[in-house]
């Protein structure tokens, strides 16, 4: 069901130090303009590369999805894995039907295609992002 590798998402306390990461010591070109995505209470920066992105995810306003996690990893860390699917309803209610935990109605992402997440106690431990593939990939 599911196919290529989208974006690893990565939580950082400051967007601005990721990305001097990302271009000075790791030597990335290609970078997304800041985004904030005020429903997931996130900014986010993605980290074009050959074959997937990085999503830098930032903190934004008092309700972010990524709160606890930095809570717990102040320095910041691997967040979740966000795999392409063609159909979003389709993988949703296949995932539920398997017994899943899907946390969200699929809502647009930060792509413009609709996305959910998968529990980390049924996926190994791994918050698991699904997005619809954009229709020009
Ligand atoms: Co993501």
């Amino acid at each position: 069901m599911i196919g290529r590798i989208n974006h690893v998402g990565v939580a950082t306390p400051s967007i601005a130090e990721a990305v001097k990461l990302y271009r000075d010591v790791l030597g990335a070109t290609e970078f997304t303009e800041p985004r904030t995505l005020a429903e997931f209470g996130v900014t986010v920066v993605f980290v074009t590369l050959p074959n997937a992105q990085v999503e830098l995810l930032e903190p934004y306003g008092d309700t972010s999805v990524i709160a606890d996690f930095l809570a717990k990893n102040p320095r910041g860390g691997q967040h979740h894995l966000c795999f392409e699917v063609e159909d979003i309803y389709a993988a949703r209610d296949e995932l539920v039907g398997k017994g899943a935990t899907v946390l969200n109605e699929p809502r647009i992402g930060a792509h413009g295609t609709p996305v959910i997440f998968v529990h980390p106690r049924d996926m190994g431990g791994v918050l698991v992002e699904l997005m619809q593939t954009p229709k020009d990939a």
